[in-house]
């Protein structure tokens, strides 16, 4: 979590349907079957956003693949993310010489992301790339380039579909904004 404070006065509003999202889900899944033709990738879900995504992907898919979480958090107090990221829970999966790809609800800053590819990459796997079910270019930090994205959304605090504000929405359908 980014530990961006959000207030919770509004009710969600729908931003992207259950349709759309489904839609999305198996555009992607057929981009990442093209490619991973002969290969059987290891997906890392980023721990808890990505929940929702990573089972509907891997059942769209319909490729051999291993699936493994990571916990990340970014510590320090604040209104938005410190950029200081921390694994709070680590992979189980050995990483070098295999076909990693990572697996994220949404990039905001980038700089979890950005942390994670970095510890990735230092194991030496075969290949690395990135999937993100949702991405806010206006907010990137850092350079970030998304392999096999669903969609941008806004500069707006969103949640649902796995999505987060303060453990809630998770459970909604569509993806949502709060005010
Ligand atoms: P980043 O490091 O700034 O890219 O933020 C990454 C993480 O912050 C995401 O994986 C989410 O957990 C959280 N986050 C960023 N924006 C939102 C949002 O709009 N709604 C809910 N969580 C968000
Ligand atoms: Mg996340």
């Amino acid at each position: 979590m980014s530990g961006i404070i959000t207030p919770m006065s509004s009710q969600p509003k729908v931003l992207i349907t259950q349709d759309e999202i489904k839609k999305a889900v198996a555009r992607l899944a057929a981009e990442i079957r093209r490619d991973y033709q002969g290969k059987e990738p290891l997906l890392i879900g980023i721990l808890k956003g990505s929940f929702v995504f990573m089972a509907d992907l891997v059942r769209e898919l319909e490729l051999p693949v291993e699936v493994d979480f990571v916990k990340l958090s970014s510590y320090g107090a604040g209104t938005e993310t410190s950029g200081k990221i921390k694994m709070v829970q680590c992979l189980e999966t050995r990483i070098k010489g295999r076909d990693i790809l990572v697996v994220e609800d949404i990039v905001d800053t980038g700089l979890t992301v950005s942390f994670l590819l970095n510890y990735l990459k230092r194991k030496k796997p075969a290949s690395l790339k990135l999937c993100a079910l949702t991405d806010k270019p206006s907010r990137h930090k850092v350079p970030i380039s998304i392999d096999y994205l669903g969609c941008t959304v806004p500069n707006k605090f969103i949640v649902g579909y796995g999505i987060d504000w303060n453990e809630k929405f998770r459970h909604l359908r569509d993806i949502c904004c709060i005010d």
